[in-house]
């Protein structure tokens, strides 16, 4: 008998989920529609249309249970999918804990992160639809990365407005996204009337996701040729991420556990909706699993956020969705963890925080990058400043079972790695934060 300790629960790739799950068949309450902003009326498809295919706008409002994947995407999911679930028992040891911890590794993707499990779909049902450009943001780089990426394979042109805090402190980021082809530009920039808007009454601003957004929206609905794609927030974007939920069911499955505590970082909603919404429904049918959403102190709005109809971006191009939020102009300070600065939440998880099916909690920047310094010392992965809130979450936790004396089995996304993010960790070794 081999004493190998076994690590990593990996699936063949035909055992790849083959339809997306959708919380919406689910939801104890119904989700509030989006509105249009001039009537304050419910958002109709064609009011979206000027920006998104139809295939997508569908998915948004659809209340099917499962919603089958595209052969062509699964074929290019086969790239990186199924991504390993670990478990992390050399963390474990070093905590000295009960815990028996796993992560789902997402930073395995060419781009580096959960983000192209939506940014395939959303190209390919584009191009589907006869578009030939993409506008969007990106605040760490990860989205943007993630949708050149996949415009790329489908053969699309790619826009990114990128935070222009980000596009300082992360040239290789820009770098990466260029290698697959497409444009960048800090934001804000003079190119659109949202970007001149704000330098004009700010020169200096650093930027931010909400007007990123306002950029690439106000390019794309002045395009007949161009549609815009959103990375996070969205209901079909949640939806796509489910692919991560439930490959991780499975491979939990396979070791006969399931989790107590499902944890991910919390920016738009979309890696935490992705590796925890097959849970939440096993949650609405009785199972008795904590769903944990964790973000910034310097960006609160799950936690310090009013529950209301705002806007998406900055400018107030965007329907209003009914989402927790800390006010659409709200600018947070440039911390690191740059995915993780925007205003508001998904429409799906403002629901379920305020149904009480996800708990939410907030961290300050310096024991987040404590905690990815000993994850990496750990496991070996660097992780994403963002994706260390999750693990600082899960480190808690964990010392509280050792505290408790008792044995919990802890699930987090480890959403994406850090290797563009060196400047950050080099930040937090030099004692700047
Ligand atoms: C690695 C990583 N994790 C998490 C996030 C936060 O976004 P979301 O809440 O949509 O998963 C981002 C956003 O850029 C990211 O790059």
């Amino acid at each position: 008998m081999s004493s190998v300790e076994s690590t990593k629960i990996l699936l063949e790739e035909c055992e790849l989920p083959k339809a997306w799950y959708n919380i919406q068949a689910d939801l104890p309450n119904p989700l509030d529609p989006p509105l249009n902003p001039a009537t304050r009326e419910p958002a109709g498809p064609g009011d979206l249309a000027g920006i998104f295919p139809m295939d997508l706008i569908l998915q948004e409002v659809s209340t099917e249970r499962y919603i089958p994947i595209p052969e062509e995407v699964l074929n290019v999911y086969t790239l990186w999918r199924p991504t390993p679930l670990v478990r992390a028992r050399r963390l474990e040891r070093a905590l000295d804990t009960p815990a028996r911890i796993y992560y789902k590794n997402e930073g395995v993707s060419p781009p580096g992160s959960h983000k192209p499990n939506t940014a395939v779909a959303q190209a390919y049902y584009n191009k589907k639809a006869g578009i030939k450009r993409l506008t969007t943001e990106t605040g760490a780089g990860q989205w943007g990365s993630a949708l050149s990426f996949a415009c790329n394979i489908f053969g699309l042109e790619c826009v990114v407005y990128m935070v222009k805090v980000s596009y300082e402190q992360k040239p290789y980021r820009r770098s990466m996204m260029e290698t697959w082809g497409a444009k960048v530009i800090p934001s804000p920039s003079d190119k659109t009337s949202a970007g001149r808007s704000i330098l004009s009454k700010d020169p200096e601003s650093p930027g931010s996701l909400g007007i990123a957004i306002s950029e690439a929206v106000e390019e794309a609905a002045s395009r007949k040729d161009t549609n815009y794609s959103l990375g996070s927030v969205l209901n079909h974007v949640l939806l796509h991420q489910t692919i991560i939920g439930l490959e991780a069911q499975k491979q939990l499955e396979k070791v006969s556990d399931y989790p107590d505590i499902v944890i991910g970082c919390h920016g738009g909603g979309s890696n935490l909706g992705g590796i925890a919404l097959p849970f939440v429904r096993d949650k609405i049918n009785g199972k008795d699993v904590r769903i944990v959403a964790v973000e910034p102190t310097a960006c609160p709005s799950l936690t310090r956020g009013r529950l209301d109809y705002d806007f998406g971006d900055t400018a107030g191009l965007t329907p209003l969705l009914k989402m927790y939020t800390l006010g659409h102009d709200f600018v947070p300070s440039p911390i690191h963890a740059g995915g993780l600065r925007y205003h508001g939440a998904a429409p799906i998880i403002s629901r379920l925080v305020a149904d009480g099916l996800i708990e939410a909690k907030a961290y300050d920047q310096k024991p987040v990058f404590d905690a990815a310094v000993q994850f990496a010392k750990a496991e070996g992965i660097i992780p994403a400043p963002e994706t260390a809130h999750a693990i600082r979450a899960a480190i808690d936790e964990a010392i509280r079972c050792k505290e408790e004396g008792v044995q919990r089995t802890i699930l987090f996304n480890l959403s994406g790695h850090g290797h563009f993010d060196m400047s950050a960790y080099d930040g937090y070794f030099a004692g700047k934060m």
